[in-house]
């Protein structure tokens, strides 16, 4: 069974089968809408039911209330099409790269810190996976779950893919990787997903901000920038527990000694003693806030990180003037209908 999809402001219209999401139909069709986590968890694929009716699936509440769905929302990752259907929500002005499944070996491993694994990724020789800086991939676990983790490199290195793993205590796959995964595994995986990637067609200086393992996709998206002789303004800011948390800070301290453009502020908000840290303190969104006295209307922010910090990120900057739709946000999700861990 399928119905019609037809996008309000634009008037596309795509077609959705009853067993898939709107969103996964729209990447079918190659409709850029946005969206991150995939699983309920994270508000990115919100909109509107203008007409027609759906099934809302399974989701976190954090992610829409119940105010929010009376009023005629819905997470278009989990609701399913129960009829034709009329929807408002915002469109990416870049294409659709439809995602694939491939395999991937481990080509190595590399401890960057107490508690952060670099993972190195060989596709096959015939396979070079075509990606926005900033997008992340999914492992296809045996047991059907999937586990999601945002690219480190840049897409011009389009066979060794770089994925920056937190281990989490207690979860089966950061476990295994750490501890029992041998080089030259098998992984399977598919990518690329998300909306979380430079706008190219804006000049508006950025602010970034990373907390811990955040630093991964904006890794990706200044490489890809340098690369391209993007020369935008760019103030990053690494929000981290402790100095060990900083996990590579000489590659952000580089591009700053190197380019004038680029300006990096690394922020401890529980340094120890023995860090003697001598640098910025506290949350990571009020160093920005901070430092950013005549407010943020100028700017484009792109915030990875944990939720609580992405979500009081884009809370505060937008009371300080940043337009809603400048900011560009990945939230890691733990353990939702689909469990992430990015
Ligand atoms: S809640 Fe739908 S993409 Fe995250």
């Amino acid at each position: 069974m399928s119905y019609q999809i037809t996008i309000q402001s634009s008037g596309h219209i795509y077609s959705a089968k009853a067993s898939e999401t709107v969103l996964e139909s729209a990447i079918s069709a190659g409709v850029n809408i946005p969206y991150g986590c995939r699983n309920g968890t994270c508000g990115s694929c919100k909109g509107d039911i203008i007409s027609g009716t759906v099934d809302y699936g399974d989701y976190a509440a954090s992610a829409m209330s119940d105010a929010e769905k009376a009023a005629g929302k819905a997470l278009f990752c989990c609701a399913h099409p129960l009829s034709d259907l009329t929807i408002a929500c915002r469109e990416i002005d870049a294409d659709v790269i439809p995602p694939r499944i491939m395999p991937a070996r481990v080509e190595r491993k590399v401890q960057l810190s107490h508690d952060v694994m670099a993972l190195f990724l060989k596709l096959p020789s015939t396979e070079h996976l075509k990606f926005m800086a900033g997008q992340y991939i999914e492992f296809l676990l045996k047991d059907g779950k999937r586990r999601a983790f945002s690219l480190a490199n840049a897409p011009y290195v389009d066979n060794m893919l770089e994925l920056h793993l937190r281990l989490i205590p207690g979860g089966q796959f950061t476990e295994y990787v750490f501890n029992e995964m041998p080089d030259k595994a098998i992984l399977r995986i598919e990518a690329p997903f998300g909306s979380f990637f430079l706008r190219e067609d804006s000049s508006k200086p950025i602010i970034m901000v990373a907390g811990g393992t955040g630093f991964a996709p904006i890794k990706s998206i200044i490489e890809h920038m340098l690369h391209k002789n993007i020369q935008r303004d760019i103030t990053l800011y690494w929000g981290a527990r402790t100095l060990q948390d900083l996990y590579m800070p000489a590659l952000p301290e580089a591009w700053a000694a190197e380019y004038p453009h680029i300006k990096f502020i690394p922020v401890l908000s529980d340094a120890t003693a023995e860090d003697n840290w001598q640098g910025r303190t506290g949350f990571v969104h009020q160093a920005v806030l901070d430092d950013c006295v005549t407010g943020l209307a100028d700017y484009e922010v792109y915030c990875c990180g944990a939720p609580a910090m992405v979500e009081i990120a884009h809370a505060s900057f937008v009371k300080a003037g940043l337009p809603e739709d400048e900011f560009f946000s990945d939230a890691f999700n733990y353990a939702k209908p689909v469990a992430n861990n990015k």
